[in-house]
């Protein structure tokens, strides 16, 4: 189920990872018409902000995930720092995960959002209501989308440790960023040619229909005439692309970069203040540039060339494009989800557990063999972590496996667990430590602010 869906671009991802979306709520009718044509027609004009007229309805569909990307721009680096009305909506959408109480819960928002004191009341709510928290910032770029987009997804397991999907999503992360050349230079074509076997056939296919069926004679060099989308070609071959700049950045960038993040004036060409006062590190006049089409911006955000946009008026279409989390990223963080609920993957144990294991008297080989015993246990548990270590050793001793195993190998494995149990719970306190010592400054520099 996703509140605060958009036009949905995290339901796309969510849905090509594998989920099947039951519901899906937001509160502006335009969003929902073009989530309804593109997805499928399950998503309602709904306010979020009224609980009680949700709950019943949410309680009785008992979705296994909620997902959703509350408003975020009180948070926002590109506006106000104040937390007023729109903040709000994350502690709704931390009141009605912590009603409902599926298995799994999925938040998105901007990174900075991490620091709020309204996110640091919803984490209250959502650790209350039993949810092991993962809080990872992601840039985009590293997941299938050529745009520098940092955001903030937090990720909440019932029964689980803090922090125990991290390495699933880092491990998840392209090694090196996705660029504009990657998506356009190898664009689908506007059309196909597949040479026809007789003079009653067409020859020119749209990419959005099957092909005909390939022959040998199919495969042929493209003629000379092909060429890519126009706009696809124009932009690869100037090579370098204009978007209007949040703040005091860069405003040109080579297609060989990721877009920087994708807002509602990233359509707009360079204007006069711009051009009269560039950025010194632009590798070119912006005179020079090409501004991305929507359409562009759209697959930049990664909707695929057939998404339909349909709205009256072009900013409404570009504020919907900006407002989503890119397909390709909600599909990584579904496939994550996916990947630990069938036990496919586990939490990887940090080298730093050698070392401590090490500080506490234990030989480097003695250390290894621990935190080697450590894995198989997690393993045997699919993966799971537990906040509750009586719960974690109890949960091993329903394992088939495990009771398979001889009597000392099993102590050994419970007593790798408790030991890791007991360095992850030392983290923990140290990482809360350091967080209330850091506290009066935070305070601080939020008045200033
Ligand atoms: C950041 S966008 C979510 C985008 C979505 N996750 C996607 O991938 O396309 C936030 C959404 O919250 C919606 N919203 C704002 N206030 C709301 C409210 N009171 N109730 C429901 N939805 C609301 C906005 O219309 C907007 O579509």
């Amino acid at each position: 189920m996703e509140l605060f869906c958009g036009a949905g671009g995290m339901s796309l991802g969510l849905k090509q990872a594998g989920f099947e979306i039951v519901n899906a709520y937001d509160a502006w009718p335009v969003a929902v018409e073009n989530y309804n044509r593109n997805i499928s027609s399950h998503a309602k004009v709904t306010d979020l902000g009224d609980i009680l007229s949700v709950v019943p309805e949410l309680l009785r569909l008992a979705p296994d995930m909620i997902a959703g990307g509350p408003p975020c721009q009180d948070y926002s680096s590109a506006g106000r720092r104040e937390e007023a009305d729109n903040a709000k909506l994350t502690l709704a959408f931390a009141i009605l995960v912590a009603t409902v109480r599926p298995a799994w819960f999925v938040m998105e928002n901007v990174t900075n959002a991490a620091k709020s004191s309204t996110w640091q009341e919803a984490r209250k709510i959502l650790k209350a209501a039993g949810y092991g928290i993962t809080e990872s910032k992601l840039d985009a770029s590293r997941y299938g989308v050529p745009q520098s987009r940092r955001r903030l997804f937090v990720i909440g397991r019932q029964g689980e440790r803090d922090g125990f999907l991290a390495s699933s999503i880092a491990a998840a992360a392209a090694p090196q960023p996705m660029s504009l050349r990657d998506l356009f230079g190898e664009a689908t074509p506007a059309a196909i040619y597949f040479p026809a076997t007789s003079e009653a056939r067409r020859s020119i296919w749209s990419p959005d229909e099957p092909a005909p069926t390939i022959r040998e004679r199919s495969i042929r060099p493209l003629p000379v005439s092909y060429r890519p989308h126009p706009d696809d070609a124009a932009l690869v071959e100037n090579g370098f692309v204009y978007a209007r700049p949040v703040r005091a950045g860069r405003g040109v960038r080579s297609i060989d970069e990721p877009y920087p993040t994708v807002t509602r004036t990233a359509s707009e060409r360079p204007g006069p203040k711009y051009l009269s006062s560039p950025h010194p590190a632009d590798p070119v006049a912006a005179s020079s540039t090409v501004v991305l089409s929507i359409d562009q911006i759209s697959r930049v955000q990664g909707f695929p060339a057939s998404w339909q946009w349909r709205a009256s008026a072009k900013r409404d279409v570009l504020q919907m494009i900006a407002n989503a989390v890119p397909a390709p990223v909600a599909f990584a963080i579904g496939r994550a989800i996916l990947d630990r609920e069938e036990g496919k993957s586990a939490p990887a144990i940090e080298g730093r557990f050698l070392d401590w294991l090490v500080r506490r008297g234990r030989s480097r080989q003695s250390a290894r063999n621990v935190k080697s015993l450590a894995g198989r246990a997690r393993r045997l548990l699919d993966g799971k972590t537990f906040s509750v270590q009586a719960l974690e050793l109890a949960a091993l001793e329903s394992v088939e496996e495990f009771k398979a195993i001889k009597r000392n190998p099993q102590s050994d494995l419970r007593q790798a667990l408790r030991l890791l149990a007991e360095y992850q719970t030392e983290g923990q306190q140290r990482q809360k430590r350091s967080q209330i010592a850091a506290q009066p400054i935070d305070e601080e520099l939020r008045k200033a602010a």
